[in-house]
């Protein structure tokens, strides 16, 4: 399997976006330091970058393995808070064809609360950083746009494919692209995200297929596959 070899800024980001990638130790050094020292330096500087970097690399490989059904050439995929980028790095390499369009912050909050955000104000990614890595894994910038969450205008465009893992509902309000994404998709686009209010998208989308249960995390979540809108 091909390793994502990230430095140790990026290993820091993999790790507040991924807290599972933390060792008992540096979870027990959260609980026992707090918030702030964990997300400013235990999670950057007591961290062993090359194992945060295998371990992002096979989680981000499963997840790709989650949404393969939903995957193919020549597809147009909008990220929303895709992090660093590995699970898309992994999807542009397999489908040479694909482009993606990624909304995400360009900053790293203080003090990381996780759980919901009610006012979304939450952040933990570097554009730069991203930008860095997709670079380093030799993607051509033809290929992919990268959007600021809080200081750039989305794009209009007709996706194929929204994916939104841990982020959208996971974090928080889907409402909040309510509107965008009902003016960027189509009849035949298809928005995977996590959630765990299931039922509620019902409401929302005609078509709502569950695809993976993650009964390890506090919330237990469900990755669902919507298809159109009410
Ligand atoms: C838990 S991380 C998940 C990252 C990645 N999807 C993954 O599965 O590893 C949530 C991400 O959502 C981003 N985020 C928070 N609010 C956002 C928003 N309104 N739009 C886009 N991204 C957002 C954060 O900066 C963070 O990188």
């Amino acid at each position: 399997m091909e390793i994502l070899n990230l430095n140790r800024n990026m290993a820091h980001l993999a790790l507040l976006q991924r807290i599972e990638l933390a060792s008992p130790l540096l979870k027990k050094l959260r609980k026992v330091l707090g918030r702030y020292l964990f997300s400013k330096f235990i999670s950057k500087y007591f961290i062993n970058v090359k194992k945060i970097s295998e371990d992002y690399s096979i989680l981000m490989k499963n997840e790709v393995s989650s949404i393969s059904k939903f995957l193919k050439q020549n597809q147009n995929i909008l990220s929303i808070g895709g992090g660093i980028a590995g699970l898309e790095i992994i999807i542009m390499k397999k489908f040479s064809t694909s482009k993606i369009t990624f909304i995400e912050k360009n900053y790293i909050s203080k003090k990381i609360k996780y759980g919901w955000d009610d006012k979304n104000l939450e952040g933990y990614n570097s554009l730069n950083l991203m930008q860095n890595l997709l670079f380093d894994n030799n993607i051509s910038s033809s290929r992919y746009n990268i959007i600021n969450y809080n200081s750039e205008i989305f794009p209009k465009n007709n996706f194929d494919l929204i994916i939104s893992l841990y982020s959208l509902d996971y974090h928080y309000d889907f409402n909040i692209y309510l509107d965008y994404l009902k003016k960027s998709t189509n009849n035949n686009s298809v928005i995977i995200f996590d959630t765990i209010r299931y039922e509620y998208f019902k409401k929302i989308f005609t078509d709502v297929e569950i695809i993976k249960v993650n009964e390890n995390t506090i919330h237990k979540s469900k990755r669902i596959a919507c298809k159109f809108f009410r």
